[in-house]
């Protein structure tokens, strides 16, 4: 089975990576250690995560044994007001000009925030990858057959609907516990959350799956030794309630 994405820049990009945002900074080095032994070669990194140094120890440790690693921080633009897009863009370009960076993108940016960049009079580079947030509650199937169609690859953020995030209430929606996730999982002898990474991989979207726990982190990587039919997709899309665990006041 095919493990990555070809992007825009024909740079390939492994389809499973790690995710990092609210992994503490005490524990996030031994979950990336413990990550790449598990395979993984894709980390989602951000400045904002405040961790970004403790991940890259982890990744300097592997290097130092041995492991040949191709690192990859794809957060890119996200989403600054609508004004600054462009030149914000045109910064991005340059970064890619003075050899800093391989490949650019966009994340959590709508269609018409993807169609002004691609719209730009003088567009150099094209956005690579649109990172947003995708579960089955939200299962974005107009925005990814757009992004697609422009050679724009997607990740999937909060793939399992980040129970861990800050703000959860209790009457939430929970993607790990909902009873037919739980039922198509017993089917494949496989956990809830690897039939909610193998959604994404299905449908050729990357996806970014966080963990601190060696023992999650092994189970989210075995997901490409087993297919979900036709007819149990179609039931998984049927759950989109256009719901989001990352809600933005902007
Ligand atoms: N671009 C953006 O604006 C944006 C926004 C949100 C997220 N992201 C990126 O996407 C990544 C993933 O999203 P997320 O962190 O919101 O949530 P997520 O990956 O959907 O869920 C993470 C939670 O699931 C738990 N978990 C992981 N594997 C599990 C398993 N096999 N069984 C049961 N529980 C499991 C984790 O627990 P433990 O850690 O305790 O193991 C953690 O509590 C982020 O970390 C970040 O890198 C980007």
């Amino acid at each position: 089975m095919v493990t990555y994405v070809e992007l825009n820049t024909t740079a390939k990009m492994p389809l499973l990576g790690l995710g990092t945002w609210k992994s503490p900074a005490g524990q996030v080095t031994a979950a990336v250690m413990a990550a790449i032994n598990a395979g993984y070669r894709h980390f989602d990194c951000a400045y904002v995560y405040q961790n970004e140094k403790e991940v890259g120890e982890g990744i300097q440790q592997k290097i130092k044994e041995g492991e040949e690693l191709f690192p990859t921080d794809d957060k890119g633009m996200s989403i600054p007001s609508n004004t600054d897009i462009l030149h914000t863009w045109e910064a991005m370009e340059e970064l890619v000009d003075a050899g800093l960076v391989k490949a650019i993108g966009i994340s959590n940016f709508n269609h018409e925030q993807t169609e002004r960049i691609l719209n730009k009079p003088g567009l150099k580079y094209k956005p690579a990858n649109n990172q947003i947030e995708c579960h089955p509650y939200l299962t974005q199937e107009k925005l990814i057959k757009y992004c697609h169609s422009k050679g724009i690859a997607v990740t999937a953020y909060s793939p399992l609907g980040s129970p861990d995030r800050p703000w959860a209430k209790p009457e939430d929606p929970s993607l790990l516990d909902d009873p037919k996730i739980k039922e198509i999982a017993a089917k494949h002898n496989k956990t809830p959350a690897q039939v909610l990474l193998c959604f994404h991989i299905q449908r050729n979207v990357i996806v970014i799956p966080k963990s601190v726990t060696p023992q999650c982190i092994v189970e989210n990587f075995k997901v490409f030794d087993f297919k979900l039919t036709k007819e149990e997709m179609a039931t998984i899309f049927s759950f989109n309630r256009n719901w989001r665990a990352y809600t933005m006041s902007m």
